[in-house]
């Protein structure tokens, strides 16, 4: 089956795991409880303090929180590493692994889940593509978008639902515009990206599994004949650069590579950013001093996504695998043993930040969490995100500092143990004079 190599993008057989000894076992702590999804903050809090590193047993992982924990575990990518972070948490049924295993379904690991040499020498011409330049040329499109989907809700009038109609389409536009591809397919291609995410960090039923697949099937395919129209037609965007640095040497970038960098972005880089500016309206919205702060000063927005990135982390965890026999804290791990990483619980360790559960736009460290990661793998899309996040909070500000929460919504989030933000946001504001 094509996606069991070991270099395949999608890997749908997850070898049997190691134990760790010599920590706590907790034999109720699971990421899919419904506190938990609600709010991981009470829960992760509570186990921070009591066994800040312990088994999972329902989850057959080995939890690290804190902030010093979690860095060494990043940092040393040797002995921890993050060839699982893309397989499945729970397996794949047999009808979706027959769709996986169409012969040319075969995305390779090029990014997140790439192991040294390949991740470093890959890595260089994906950074390079997302430089000063592209993000200079994508500003006034953001700016374009953020206005034009405003403008939509404004005339539908008050109270209007924020993820459908702002933060979900505006990241995907933006996505899609970054890569290359034409505006005419945007309603498909987010059809066929969206939902994506609980595929590998959710428990889908057999049948969305079986839905999934074939639409990231679908996106493979519509990925590889986009790269192969550029390749004949070059334009200004990110996949006609990485082609023209394939073609500059092939050797250093292959052309599958490039098919698979195409490939791997449009999840990495579109749902996170939806669940970033949800996330951020929901935190700052109810507290209204902070919001008129904004909308007073401006200047206030780029520490006040700092905040919500540490505070209410859109990436809440992370995974990886010891590829040794190793020890954290005393802790004795086998080669094999699976890390659950709490980005959420490493951003709110108190003895980095004072006062973790106070939602603070003035706090002077806000910016030392690792939301986006740390090391090696450190998000690519930081930048982006940051730009996208400001550009739409810019534009809230201005146009409607009226802007308020409509009152006792209660908010869901799907079943996904990595990625976090509220599924709809109903908010009013008074009408323009
Ligand atoms: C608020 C939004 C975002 C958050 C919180 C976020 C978070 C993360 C995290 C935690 C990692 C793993 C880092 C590690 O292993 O140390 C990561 C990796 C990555 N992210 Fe993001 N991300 C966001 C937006 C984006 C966007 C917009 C893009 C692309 C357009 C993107 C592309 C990537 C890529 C390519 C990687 C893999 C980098 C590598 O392995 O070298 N991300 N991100």
């Amino acid at each position: 089956m094509s996606q069991s190599k070991p270099d395949a993008y999608h890997k749908i057989s997850v070898p049997a795991a190691a134990e760790p000894s010599g920590c706590p076992v907790d034999s109720v702590f699971t990421p899919f409880s419904s506190d938990y999804l609600n709010d991981p903050y009470p829960e992760l809090e509570q186990l921070s303090a009591e066994k800040p590193i312990f088994f999972a047993e329902q989850l057959g992982y080995l939890v690290v929180t804190g902030m010093d924990n979690v860095m060494q575990v990043l940092k040393n990518h040797e002995v921890f590493s993050s060839e699982n972070v893309q397989d499945p948490v729970f397996p794949v049924c047999d009808k979706a692994r027959t769709v996986m295993s169409a012969e040319d379904y075969n995305p390779q690991a090029v990014m997140s889940n790439c192991q040294q040499p390949e991740h470093t020498r890959i890595r260089k011409y994906t950074r390079d593509g997302f430089n000063g330049r592209r993000m200079k040329l994508l500003e006034p499109y953001i700016r374009e978008t953020t206005d034009r989907l405003l403008t939509q809700i404004f005339d539908q009038g008050s109270p209007a639902e924020f993820i459908s109609c702002f933060a979900h389409p505006l990241p995907g536009q933006v996505i899609f515009r970054f890569i290359g591809f034409p505006e005419v397919d945007d309603d498909k291609l987010i059809y066929w990206t969206s939902n994506r995410l609980i595929f590998t960090w959710g428990k889908p039923t057999d049948q969305e599994q079986v839905e999934i697949a074939e639409n990231m099937l679908r996106y493979w395919r519509y990925c590889r004949d986009f790269v192969a129209k550029r390749n004949l037609q070059p334009a200004d965007d990110l996949t006609s650069e990485l082609l023209a640095a394939h073609k500059a040497d092939p050797e250093q970038l292959s052309y599958r590579e490039v098919e698979s960098i195409i490939y791997g972005l449009s999840f990495a880089g579109h749902e996170i950013v939806s669940n970033f500016i949800g996330l951020a309206l929901r935190n700052i919205l109810p507290r209204r001093e902070q919001w008129d702060a904004c909308c007073q000063d401006p200047s206030l927005i780029p520490g006040m996504l700092e905040e919500v990135l540490r505070f209410d982390s859109p990436q809440i965890s992370w995974r990886r695998v010891a590829t040794q026999d190793t020890e954290l804290e005393g802790v004795k791990i086998p080669k094999g043993t699976r890390v659950f990483i709490s980005l959420g619980a490493a951003n709110r360790d108190p003895s980095l930040f004072p006062g973790p559960a106070d939602f603070d736009i003035d706090r002077h460290n806000a910016n030392k969490h690792i939301a986006f990661g740390y090391g090696i793998h450190f998000c690519l899309g930081a930048r982006l995100a940051r730009l996208e996040a400001q550009i739409a909070i810019e534009a809230l500000v201005t146009r409607v500092p009226s802007l308020r929460l409509v009152e006792n919504q209660t908010f869901s989030f799907a079943p996904n143990i990595t990625f976090r933000g509220p599924l709809k946001l109903y908010a009013k504001w008074d009408k323009k004079k």
